[in-house]
């Protein structure tokens, strides 16, 4: 598959409809290295501080929470429609106990800049490095939100990461 290196704002609106559906695939590593795959449908693609940064929000809960903790990076990835339920099968099991890399039949790939790397079979990938963690403030949140959201109060860490890096391959907008 060609892919070339592409500018971080190049690919928003792609990046946005594949966050609705069918989701984007959050890689990062555990403490023994392992790359470890989660599905987010939430987060946005901005600039902070000067920089592009890409904003993910994973619960307390998740076991990626502990691999972004432990490795400060990550890189998000977009799936071609014809694997679009894999995003189901990445966000409905956990990589405490399952190697969805192998489970799924993905193929972690080295990333240019991050250590956690890229999912070959993706169409778009973003590597991104934490430089800065907000965590969610339910008292300043709306109640209709935080009731529907947080039901049982597992809240959102919001890891702010600069795009070092965004490959996608050529024809991105018909295999999406
Ligand atoms: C479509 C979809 C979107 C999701 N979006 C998020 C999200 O934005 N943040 C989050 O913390 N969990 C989200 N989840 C749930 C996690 O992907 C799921 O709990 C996953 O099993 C966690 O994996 P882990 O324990 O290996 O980190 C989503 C799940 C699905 C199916």
């Amino acid at each position: 598959m060609a892919k070339t290196e592409v500018g971080p704002a190049d690919n928003v609106p792609e990046t946005l409809q594949a966050l609705a559906h069918p989701g984007l695939l959050l890689v990062s590593l555990d403490r023994r290295g392992r790359p470890n795959v989660m599905t987010i449908g939430w987060g946005s693609v901005g600039i902070y501080w000067g920089q592009p940064i890409l904003v993910v929000p994973v619960r307390k809960s998740r076991y990626t929470y502990r691999c972004l903790e432990t490795t400060r990076d990550f890189t998000v990835n977009a799936l071609p429609r014809k694997l679009a339920d894999l995003a189901t099968f990445c966000g409905t099991v956990s990589g405490r106990d399952h190697d969805k890399f192998a489970e799924a039949d993905l193929t972690p790939s080295p990333s240019l800049r991050v250590k956690s790397p890229i999912i070959e079979e993706c169409l778009l990938h973003y590597e991104c490095e934490v430089v800065h963690v907000n965590d969610l403030v339910p008292k300043s949140l709306a109640a209709s939100m935080l009731g529907s959201a947080y039901p049982q109060g597992d809240y959102h860490r919001f890891f702010f990461g600069q795009i070092l890096a965004v490959r996608a391959e050529e024809n991105l907008r018909r295999r999406l």
